[in-house]
């Protein structure tokens, strides 16, 4: 049985009835603003969420401070990630995030080739600059990742399965006890599911065959990562978080992974689905993601936690050895592209308004110039967030701030 916190139990008392009278009509769990639900059937979508006005009645340049954390604030907290370099500098990225954002991931900074870079020493410097200024100014923190195959030293992963262990529940110990009562939520274990998918066969699932798998000889480690977490802060929310649960074989195999966990009575709060997307992606299936969660464990918070948009959908072989790759489009996107990606994020969030498991929306980065995705997988101009490099609101985000707003 899944180890629900008394917030979930809570969640289930005042929630399950209500998907009881909801889910007559399948789907995922939805509230209507009142928050009570109209008998069988799929209760009636919500109202839009109404931005507060902004003096023109419509979207004007000027940008309403808070305009898009008040826009959702019935119905997730809105965040971002933001690193340590612009928090120091308050550059333009951290003015943005302060002025619309509820939640900040530090980007890299509780990563563990940040804060345990060598066997024992624990570096909490540039986590405790992201985390406290991020406190300091009334939001909230998600902490990420405890463990992620793209992050681990190698020290993680010496001698014996049961020397892995003791180090692993040393070290996730140590670090959520340190931010104990300021992390509110961990993302204990980060991909970890195969992506046996994307060498053209169906692969080896549902685990992934890293290299803590491998010393391990399983994929027990998860269940100690997230015990060890829990037991640290029995507060903290605890998340499985990974990349693409919009394509479906990939989120089959994840869930196999959350069934595995809860039969074994592991203590897990919810899943971080990071949703990283292209132009072409289809947001119904990133709806279908959240909705798989909510139709098989019913209490399982939905966070969604990396959200930028691509507009590169390159061949497997530039991901793989950097060939093949699509040519810069410049420092200037083209508008069809951008109104794609207006179109696609509308439609993304009008979905995770409905579902009362979403409790948390966060984009990967603040301003075009900041994301990883201008060099991942090449050095490339790419336009996946919400505002431009000069720090302007785009059309996406006056596409999900306002229902009014003509893309
Ligand atoms: C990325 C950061 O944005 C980069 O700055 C860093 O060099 C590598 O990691 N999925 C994740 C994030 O879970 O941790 C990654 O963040 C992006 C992909």
């Amino acid at each position: 049985m899944v180890d629900f916190t008394a917030r979930d139990r809570l969640r289930l008392l005042l929630g399950g009835s209500a998907l009881a009278l909801g889910a007559c009509g399948g789907g995922g769990s939805s509230q209507t603003a009142s928050g009570v639900f109209q008998g069988g059937g799929n209760p009636p979508p919500p109202p839009p969420p109404t931005p507060p006005t902004n003096g023109s009645g419509g979207t004007t340049g000027e940008l309403t401070t808070g305009l898009l954390r008040d826009t959702f604030r019935n119905n997730f907290t809105v965040g971002t990630a933001l690193s340590n370099q612009r928090v120091s500098a308050m550059d333009p990225s951290a003015e943005l995030a302060l002025d619309q954002f509820s939640s900040i991931t530090p980007e890299w900074e509780l990563k563990p080739d940040v804060i345990q870079p060598t066997p024992g020493v624990f570096n909490f410097s540039e986590g405790d600059r992201v985390v406290d200024w991020a406190l300091e100014n009334g939001m909230e923190v998600r902490g990420h990742a405890l463990v992620w195959h793209e992050s681990m030293p190698e020290h993680f992963y010496q001698g014996t399965p049961t020397d892995i262990r003791l180090r692993l529940e040393e070290y996730i110990s140590t670090v959520v006890d340190y931010f104990r009562g300021r992390v509110t939520a961990w993302d204990v274990v980060n991909e970890v599911t195969s992506a046996d998918i994307y060498r053209g066969s169906d692969g080896i699932g549902p685990d992934r065959r890293s290299e803590m798998y491998n010393a391990v000889g399983s994929a027990d480690y998860i269940d100690w990562a997230f015990r060890a977490a829990r037991a640290a802060d029995p507060d903290a929310l605890l998340f499985i978080s990974e990349y693409d649960t919009e394509t479906e074989f990939k989120r089959n195999w994840l869930m196999e992974i959350v069934r595995r966990l809860n039969q074994r009575g592991v203590p897990i709060d919810g899943v971080g689905h990071q949703f990283h997307f292209f132009l072409d992606t289809d947001p119904a299936q990133a709806l279908a993601a959240i909705d798989a969660v909510d139709n098989e464990f019913l209490g399982l918070i939905n966070h969604a936690t990396e959200i930028d948009v691509s507009f590169y959908r390159d061949p497997g072989e530039c991901w793989q050895q950097r060939t093949n790759c699509l040519a810069d489009l410049g420092p200037n996107p083209p508008d069809d592209m951008l109104a794609q990606q207006a179109q696609l994020l509308r439609t993304l969030f009008e979905g995770l308004a409905l579902r009362s498991s979403v409790e948390s929306v966060s984009f990967w980065g603040v301003r075009d110039g900041d994301s990883w995705l201008n060099s991942s997988p090449i050095e490339r101009f790419n336009y996946p967030l919400l505002f431009d490099r000069e720090g302007q609101a785009k059309p996406v985000f006056h596409a999900i701030t306002d229902p009014n707003y003509v893309i």
